[in-house]
């Protein structure tokens, strides 16, 4: 089997990649290697997965139809997995058109370039949590009405799915959204929380922490998160449009996963209380149940477990 995954130099995507060339399977990698954050860090994991006899890494941006079209065409992928996005509720704040270009006008190409395909590959694309916005209900159930994003980043989500959604009717195509919620771990992002934090701590330096540590997230494992997208690349019996909640199905209080990664790291941590940052929202969790029952999704990754090999990894990564 042959997969497409945009996005082979980020986080999810190198791991989603590098799972399936360990069972030998064939990837395709696409990246624009853009400087969100540092290059070092994807070029690196894209040279893991250069080890593969089974990968071929194309630098690439998602707004090059042409190209984009071409590798298509000459790859024939079975199944086309679009992590590539520019990812980031904040940045999103003071970019909004990187976010137009890569969600909104990247996205487009994928759908087209799938829609024209033979064969017609299954797409499955990254959508996000943060589309539920402001909800108060909780856990997030993918029947919840999600009208009211609170960022740039959100609206170009849910704007993702409303497009995967057309295309699907107009063209019978199988899509397949993954609202993925805080995803962690080895070789993760370091704009993120978890890494900000560790960081911070290992330089005797205050954590910021917003809201007055009054947040909770659904922190999902990478491992986890892998898993779930692999059950959306194979799974049977889906409806041509699909969308799932990938989470952890546990909304764990902020304050706890500051005290486990601190104790991880033996350092008390010092915090700087600060008001709720625009765009944010107070709490995530994740109903489940329909990604379970149509893609045998059962995540398994506590953060007592996750935590600590996140900083196992960070360490050697860092030799500190
Ligand atoms: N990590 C999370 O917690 C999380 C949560 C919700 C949703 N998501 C979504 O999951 C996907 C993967 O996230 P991630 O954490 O791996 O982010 P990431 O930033 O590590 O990976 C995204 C990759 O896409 C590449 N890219 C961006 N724009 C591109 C373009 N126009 N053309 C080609 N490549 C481009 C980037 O260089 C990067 O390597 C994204 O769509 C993100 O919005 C992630």
């Amino acid at each position: 089997m042959s997969t497409l995954i945009t996005g082979t130099a980020g986080f999810i995507g190198f791991h989603l990649a590098r799972a399936l060339l360990e069972d030998g399977q064939e990837v395709v990698g696409i990246d624009n290697f853009n400087d969100y954050y540092t290059v070092r860090l994807k070029r690196e994991r894209h040279a893991l997965l250069e080890r593969y006899p089974g990968y071929r890494g194309v630098e690439m941006d998602l707004c090059d139809l042409p190209r984009l079209q071409a590798l298509v065409a000459e790859t024939r992928p079975e199944a086309v997995c679009n992590l590539a996005a520019q990812a980031g509720v904040r940045y999103s704040l003071d970019h909004p058109f990187v976010y137009s270009r890569s969600n909104l006008e990247g996205f487009l190409n994928i759908l087209e370039v799938c829609r024209h395909a033979t064969p017609r590959p299954r797409l499955v694309y990254a959508s996000s949590s943060s589309v539920y916005g402001g909800n108060t209900k909780l856990p997030f159930s993918e029947d919840d009405r999600v009208d009211t994003p609170i960022s740039l980043y959100a609206a170009t989500k849910k704007a993702n799915e409303l497009m995967a959604h057309a295309y699907s009717h107009l063209y019978d195509m199988q899509t397949i959204g993954l609202r993925f919620f805080t995803v962690y771990g080895p070789w993760g992002r370091p704009d993120m929380a978890m890494w900000l934090f560790t960081d911070a701590m290992l330089a005797g330096r205050p954590i910021p922490v917003f809201n007055h540590g009054r947040m909770r997230r659904d922190f999902t494992y990478i491992d986890d998160i892998v898993a779930g997208l692999r059950g959306a690349l194979t799974a049977d019996g889906l409806d041509r449009y699909e969308v799932f909640n990938l989470g952890n199905h546990r909304s764990e209080d902020l304050m706890e996963m500051i005290g486990i990664l601190g104790r991880t790291l033996g350092i008390e941590p010092t915090m700087t209380m600060l008001p709720m940052q625009a765009g944010d929202v107070p709490a995530t969790y994740a109903d489940t149940e329909r990604a379970r029952r149509k893609l045998g999704f059962e995540p398994t990754t506590p953060i007592q477990v996750g935590i600590p090999r996140f900083v196992e990894w960070y360490r050697q990564y860092h030799r500190c």
